[in-house]
């Protein structure tokens, strides 16, 4: 059956328009005016945008940590998602067993995903180890899996150091592969906890000052430098959340550095470490790298502004306030790290951002959307709105309005960061491959509906 998304405002990377977007099946067959309406359902779309699907490249579905499971799994995780207008996620798989080669936990991360997801979904592999075979695997699994990016920890107990560091980039270089990086330096952090810990400093304020900004400059700045020495290898640094990371993230532009690539998310762009003055309240917001400060928010989005990040994602990583979050109420080390943020990222980004006048339409497509396909060669199937692409469309009504609150969300999670946000526009409609999954935040998809995605090289690799 054709679709026409009719009279919208087209919104992508580069340019916005008035037009009609003509769906056949799972795909955009046109964009432009004019097609012929007979025998097509019609889909009203005037007054309102058109967005491309958008793609969260950081997420941890499911996520084994510790003694803690994520609330959401791939069922409920991207129900949340599909609400929230997201129409593809690149899932962080948990470490596995100690020594484990990195097959395990492709096919454990299969085992929990298939039959669940309801929106298209990639994994990002893990290395919490190196040797020769893990090294020979990661081209395995790009070439058989489409698995194309790995993550790396420098901090966490299967952190690597800088010689393991050094090995994966230069194997990532021949491969063509992406090298994810958690960026924060696990020495001083340690040090840290320890010392707040050891004297009685147990409360969710301690949290921030044991992982200061300086811990994830160091550690950035460092990363980079190592891709550097491998060739400019193919690097991306996740959840940037100070100031003084984006400064080794802005020196490394200017030096020239090429095929790297930053994000950050919007708790970093948008709360502060002031949440965690409130002993109970700050376990909410217990996550790594922590929230930061006023200045921090406002230098990440000047860095959006001026097109020095690349991409806004969310770390995804739900636990219960109610249940696993109250482990830190004694010791905030004890408290598993991690957010939700799937379902909020489009609405507080529009909000916060364009409706705001901090970064442009063009940018919130290019941020949420293009880029994160791009760099996880995704695109021009996901994130984009062109002829052959999948038809995945978010309508969003920018003259509505909607408090956020955790009870219209659909994420296992009890909470959520943004409670009492008043956002500016809403989603209207989400489609996936040409279906409605969503509409007016209700969610009419089916389980195990999204397909898993063979994904191709990078634009970095
Ligand atoms: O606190 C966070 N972000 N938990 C998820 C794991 C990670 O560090 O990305
Ligand atoms: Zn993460």
């Amino acid at each position: 059956m054709r679709k026409i998304v009719k009279s919208g405002t087209i919104v992508t990377d580069s340019h916005v328009f008035r037009g009609d977007v003509m769906i056949e099946g799972e795909k955009i067959r046109a964009v432009g005016t004019g097609f012929d309406e007979e025998g097509a359902e019609i889909l009203d779309a005037s007054g309102k945008y058109v967005f491309p699907g958008a793609v969260d490249v950081h997420t941890h579905m499911d996520l084994q940590a510790g003694k803690y499971r994520a609330a959401d799994d791939f069922y409920d995780g991207t129900v949340a998602a599909a609400c929230g207008g997201t129409t593809t996620i690149v899932d962080h798989m948990a470490f596995g067993p100690k020594g484990c080669s990195l097959w395990h936990q492709v096919e454990e991360y299969h085992r929990i995903a298939d039959g669940k997801a309801v929106i298209d979904y990639g994994f990002h592999g893990v290395i919490q180890h190196v040797d020769a075979s893990v090294l020979k695997e990661m081209g395995e699994i790009a070439g058989k899996e489409g698995i194309t990016s790995f993550k790396a920890y420098m901090t966490y107990d299967f952190m690597l150091k800088d010689d393991g560091l050094f090995q994966v980039l230069k194997q990532a270089k021949e491969d063509g592969i992406v090298i994810a990086v958690h960026c924060e330096n696990d020495g001083v952090i340690n040090y840290l906890r320890r010392h707040y810990i050891e004297n009685g400093c147990t409360e969710p304020k301690y949290h921030p000052l044991s992982r200061p900004a300086g811990c994830e400059a160091e550690a950035v700045g460092r990363m980079l430098h190592l891709a550097a020495m491998a060739q400019d290898a193919p690097l991306y640094i996740v959840h940037l959340s100070s100031r003084a990371g984006l400064l080794e993230v802005t020196k490394a532009r200017r030096n020239g550095q090429k095929n790297f690539a930053a994000e950050t998310c919007p708790q970093y762009l948008t709360l502060t470490d002031g949440l965690y003055q409130d002993p109970q309240e700050g376990l909410k917001a217990i996550m790594s790298p922590p929230l930061r400060k006023k200045e921090d928010n406002e230098a990440l989005w000047g860095a959006l502004r001026d097109n020095i990040l690349d991409t806004v994602a969310t770390d995804h990583c739900p636990f219960c306030f109610g249940k696993e979050k109250q482990a830190g109420a004694e010791d905030f080390t004890a408290c598993p790290n991690g957010a939700p943020g799937v379902e909020e990222r489009f609405r507080v980004m529009y909000s916060e951002g364009v409706a705001k006048g901090r970064i442009t339409l063009h940018q919130f497509v290019k941020y949420l959307c293009t880029n994160p396909a791009r760099m996880y060669g995704l695109y021009p199937q996901k994130g984009a709105i062109l002829p052959g692409a999948d038809a995945d469309l978010v309508i969003f009504d920018p003259a509505k309005r909607r408090i956020l609150t955790h009870a219209d969300m659909h994420g296992a999670a009890d909470y959520t960061c943004y409670e009492g946000l008043p956002a500016e526009g809403d989603i209207d409609l989400v489609m996936q491959r040409g279906n409605v999954i969503a509409e007016n935040n209700r969610f009419l998809g089916s389980r195990g509906a999204g397909r898993y995605l063979r994904r191709g090289k990078s634009i970095l690799a």
